[in-house]
């Protein structure tokens, strides 16, 4: 479904990502781990536009979005759940939620989602009409995510959904996540947490200083201590 080529991101004189080439395929969840400054939301940022590359391809079903507009590689079915969540503090969770919903043209079915993402999260329906920032971390991501699924995505980014959350938030975050590539999402998770990530990851790439250190099935890699401690630890 989604094939990078030799990316490289830049920033001035600093290199971020360096001729990193990875795959998801249908249905796959892919973990991206790696550690802090290793690339990877850089990367993130490239998939969906919001940086530049220097160089390399992304491929879409087929179809080159190197060029394409982030509106409309979500409208080809690429959305991202960025790093530290970003949703809209001062507008309501159902604005941030139909916000997510900005590229469909179809009102009826954006209705039914916002339906079936507030059965799924009773605490986003009982907060419907309150500011997004005023909800804890954990409600906030799972807003976050629901605010991306909103836009029907075939291809589902998630930079650290985890991020600063206490475990027992990060496991039903997981959870969910897990639901969702049951149901047939196609999933790219960056995480520095590895043991959720690869709780239900089909394969693994592990990145530092921009560089692709590792390639294959969760299984090995745990099985690889050395790289393990080396790069991710714990
Ligand atoms: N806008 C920017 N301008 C300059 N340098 C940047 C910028 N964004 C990232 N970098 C640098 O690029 C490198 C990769 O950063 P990136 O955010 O992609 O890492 P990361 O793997 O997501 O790290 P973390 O786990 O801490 O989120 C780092 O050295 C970072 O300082
Ligand atoms: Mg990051």
């Amino acid at each position: 479904m989604l094939k990078v080529e030799k990316l490289v991101v830049r920033y001035g004189a600093v290199t971020a990502v360096r001729e990193l080439s990875l795959e998801v395929g249908q249905g796959e969840l892919v973990a991206l781990l790696g550690p802090n400054g290793a690339g990877k939301s850089s990367t993130i940022n490239a998939l969906t536009g919001l940086v530049t590359p220097a160089s390399g391809r992304i491929v879409l079903d087929g179809k080159d979005i190197s060029h394409v507009r982030t509106e409309d590689r979500i409208r080809a079915g690429l959305t991202a759940t960025p790093e530290g969540r970003h949703i809209f503090s001062n507008l309501s969770v159902g604005e941030n939620l139909r916000l997510g919903a900005a590229t469909r043209r179809d009102p009826a079915g954006v209705r039914q989602d916002i339906e079936r993402f507030l059965s799924l999260f009773p605490v986003l329906s009982e907060r419907f009409g309150q500011a997004a920032g005023t909800l804890s971390g954990g409600e906030q991501q799972m807003l976050a995510i629901a605010r991306s699924l909103m836009s029907r995505p075939k291809l589902l980014l998630l930079d650290e959904p985890s991020l600063g959350l206490a475990p027992k938030i990060v496991a039903r975050i997981f959870d969910f996540i897990g639901e969702l590539k049951a149901q047939g999402l196609t999933l790219l998770v960056v995480e520095q947490n590895a043991k959720q990530a690869l709780r239900f990851a089909d394969r693994v790439y592990v990145v530092s200083s921009g560089t692709l250190r590792y390639d294959g099935p969760p299984a090995r890699l745990a099985d690889e201590h050395g790289l393990f401690n080396l790069y991710i630890g714990g």
